[in-house]
């Protein structure tokens, strides 16, 4: 059966890495649908699938800010017009300022917030009331939502509850069929962590495509013996 896979942050990283797998992958899912915000490395990620895409899937990319809660709701709403249903969810956008406790300035943590919370909850939300039956949600978190981090105080508090409502979506959702994971992934060579770990050498630890791997397996048929509400994905 055909199905449809949402990915969001899919402009570079984990989540391109993921795209890039679901694409070339000559499993079920015919269609990949990309939010990120408007950018050349987006542009040119969406160029690159589609000149090497062996199977002819359907790649859409959606221009959102996935923070901007009116924006994506709109996003969210041409999409599902667009696609249809989408079977697999996967919540990987985010956005980290790492800074001391006294430093943390509160527009800033509510940005955090917005992006790696608020996000994806409006993501699960509003696709349910559009009539949206989910096969799996995929949601990211970290290890840093697990313990939290000295100077990482707004990203460790907002993964820590992306953890938390993930138990709850688990729950709520199991009525429908609805597999609902939480991947929580430790350091990983992307942009996000040059920002977290400006000195370390991202040849050392685990590489996004690593951690894209685990989340295609979870999409994959043998995905639904994975029985974790916080899988542990690290070095
Ligand atoms: N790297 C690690 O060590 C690590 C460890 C644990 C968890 N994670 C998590 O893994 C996920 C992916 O991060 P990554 O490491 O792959 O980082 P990355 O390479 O910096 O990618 C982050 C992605 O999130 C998107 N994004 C950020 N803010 C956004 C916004 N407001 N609206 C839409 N998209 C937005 C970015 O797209 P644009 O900026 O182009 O919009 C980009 O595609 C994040 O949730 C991160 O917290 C990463």
């Amino acid at each position: 059966m055909s199905r449809t896979a949402l990915v969001t942050g899919a402009s570079r990283g984990i989540g391109l890495e993921t795209v890039r797998r679901l694409v070339q992958a000559p499993g079920e899912t015919t269609t990949v649908v990309m939010f990120a915000r408007e950018s050349e490395d987006f542009t040119a990620a969406v160029a690159e699938l589609e000149s090497a895409n062996p199977h002819g899937k359907r790649i859409v990319a959606c221009r959102v800010d996935v923070g901007d809660r009116a924006a994506l709701q709109q996003a969210i709403s041409d999409a599902y017009r667009e696609v249809g249903t989408i079977h697999t969810l996967v919540n990987n956008a985010g956005y980290t300022n790492p800074v001391p406790l006294q430093q943390v300035d509160f527009a800033d943590f509510e940005r955090t917030m917005a992006v790696n919370l608020y996000g994806p909850f409006t993501l699960v939300q509003d696709l349910l009331h559009l009539g949206n039956q989910f096969d799996l949600i995929v949601n990211v978190a970290s290890t840093a939502g697990i313990t939290g981090r000295s100077g990482w105080l707004t990203y460790s508090a907002s993964k820590a509850a992306v953890i938390n409502m993930s138990q709850v979506m688990r729950e709520e959702l199991a009525i429908y069929g609805t597999r609902v994971v939480c991947i929580s992934p430790g350091r990983t060579a992307t942009a996000l962590r040059r920002v977290l770990a400006p000195d370390e050498d991202p040849g050392t630890i685990m590489q996004p495509g690593h951690v894209a791997q685990v989340i295609e397996m979870l999409a994959s048929p043998v995905g639904r013996f994975v029985d974790s509400e916080n899988l542990v994905v690290r070095q």
